[in-house]
Formats: C-alpha cells, sequence, structure tokens
C-alpha cells in the first residue's frame, strides 16, 4: 500500500501520509481553492523576490535558416516556484482524491480552478503534470536569479539532475493522470514530493538561512 501525499487537512486519502516528517506534509488542492494551507514545499521566511535578471539565453546559433530566438528569464527562482511549480503539484495532489469533488464551475471558461474549468478534470491533471515537467526546463535557463540575488545554479551537475527528477516526475504523473487512477496518483505524488525535497533539500533549506540559498 502507497503512502498519501498530503497536508493534515486532507480529507480524502486512504492512507497515512508518508512519515517524513514536515517534508511529507504537502500542499493539496485547497490552495487553489483559496482555503489554508500549509506545508512542506510552503514558502519559507525570508524570500523577497527581487527583480531578476534580464536578457540572458542562450546563444544564437544560427543553423536551420535562421537564429532561434534567446529566451528570456521574467521570473526570479522564487516566483517561478510560487507561480507554476507549486500550483502545477497541488493539482497532481488534489488527484490522488476523487475528483468528482471538483465538478465543473458554473462558468468553466472563466474558472480560475483549473479542475473545475473547461479543460477541468482529468485533463486538467495531465496539463499539470506536463506543466510541470516543462517547468524543469524553466529551472535550468541560465540567468535566473534566486530571491536573494544569486545566480540559480544551472551548471552545477547536481542541480540538474534534481531539475531532471522533477521532469520525471511531472512524466510519471502524466502517465497515472492518463490511467486516470486514483492510486497511480498516490504513487506518482509520492515521485513528484521526493523530486521536490531532494532539490529543497540541499539549495532551500539551508542553515544560515535565505541568504545560502541556492548555494551547493
Ligand atoms: C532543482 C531544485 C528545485 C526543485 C526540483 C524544486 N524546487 Fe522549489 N525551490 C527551490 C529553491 C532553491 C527555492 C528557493 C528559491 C528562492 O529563494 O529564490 C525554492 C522555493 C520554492 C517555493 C517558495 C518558498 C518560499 O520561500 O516562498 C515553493 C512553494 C516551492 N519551491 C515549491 C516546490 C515544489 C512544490 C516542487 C516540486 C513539485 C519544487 N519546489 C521543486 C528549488 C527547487
Amino acid at each position: 500500500m502507497t503512502n498519501c501525499v498530503r497536508a493534515d487537512r486532507w480529507k480524502g486519502c486512504k492512507s497515512q501520509p508518508v512519515g517524513r516528517g514536515q517534508f511529507a506534509v504537502m500542499v493539496v488542492a485547497v490552495a487553489i481553492l483559496h482555503s489554508a494551507v500549509v506545508p512542506a514545499q510552503t514558502p519559507a521566511r525570508g524570500s523577497s523576490p527581487q527583480a531578476p535578471a534580464r536578457g540572458a539565453g542562450a546563444p544564437a546559433s544560427g543553423r536551420g535558416g535562421g537564429a532561434p530566438a534567446a529566451p528570456k528569464v521574467e521570473a526570479n527562482l522564487v516566483q517561478l516556484m510560487r507561480g507554476i511549480v507549486y500550483p502545477s503539484s497541488n493539482v497532481i495532489f488534489a488527484a490522488q482524491d476523487d475528483l468528482a469533488k471538483y465538478p465543473p464551475a458554473r462558468d468553466p471558461a472563466t474558472s480560475p480552478n483549473l479542475l473545475t474549468s473547461t479543460y477541468g478534470g482529468w485533463q486538467a491533471v495531465e496539463s499539470a503534470a506536463l506543466a510541470l515537467a516543462e517547468s524543469a526546463n524553466l529551472i535550468l535557463l541560465p540567468g535566473r536569479l534566486c530571491s536573494n540575488g544569486k545566480p540559480v545554479p544551472v551548471r552545477r551537475a547536481d542541480w540538474i539532475k534534481y531539475a531532471d527528477g522533477l521532469r520525471n516526475a511531472g512524466m510519471a504523473a502524466y502517465k497515472a493522470a492518463q490511467s486516470k487512477n486514483q492510486d497511480a496518483m498516490v504513487d506518482a505524488s509520492g515521485t513528484v514530493a521526493d523530486a521536490c525535497s531532494a532539490c529543497h533539500d540541499v539549495y532551500r533549506e539551508k542553515r544560515g538561512g535565505p541568504q545560502d540559498r541556492c548555494l551547493p
């Protein structure tokens, strides 16, 4: 029996939370619905965003009939986490429970809740899983800063490994979502939570405080 990844207030899970201390307690979909949430991969103290570096990107290659546009970085790392990674993972975690709890909104076309929108239900879970997998690419773009102004260490082998872990976890969640199977989502949620904390343990939770984030 797999353990359920959940926050304390999670009602629908069939089994116990993963026994990994605070890290086991994960964010849940209620965040999206505006209730309180908690946990593990949430906000930590002392991270006020700074303006990100601009214009950093891959050099143009000139092959293939024209230089590709260089990607531009617009958010710092904590903004990227809050804007894409965190909400996407909440949708994945929500699918450990019965999605019937999230019927289509009265006006699905304007619903701010992915699960109750026009592209809601299992399709929203697939989308969130792919968003998470794609966010690995964003995490690896050169030129991004952390909230403390330090560069995101995109050339470090372990950083690349953790980003790939997030990509693989996202793809595992995508497969699980395609199967529309709640138990498969419990497994995939565990994989996702592990991918988050593997990186956070090294690069986010720093003894010396937020000014040491993003340092090895
Ligand atoms: C490759 C490393 C890495 C991975 C993978 C990763 N994170 Fe992060 N995360 C960080 C770092 C570093 C910070 C601190 C960033 C900063 O201060 O600029 C952070 C910050 C955050 C924050 C903001 C905390 C605050 O201070 O407000 C949230 C929320 C978050 N991560 C959620 C997640 C979730 C959920 C996952 C997994 C689905 C995840 N992260 C995966 C490295 C990672």
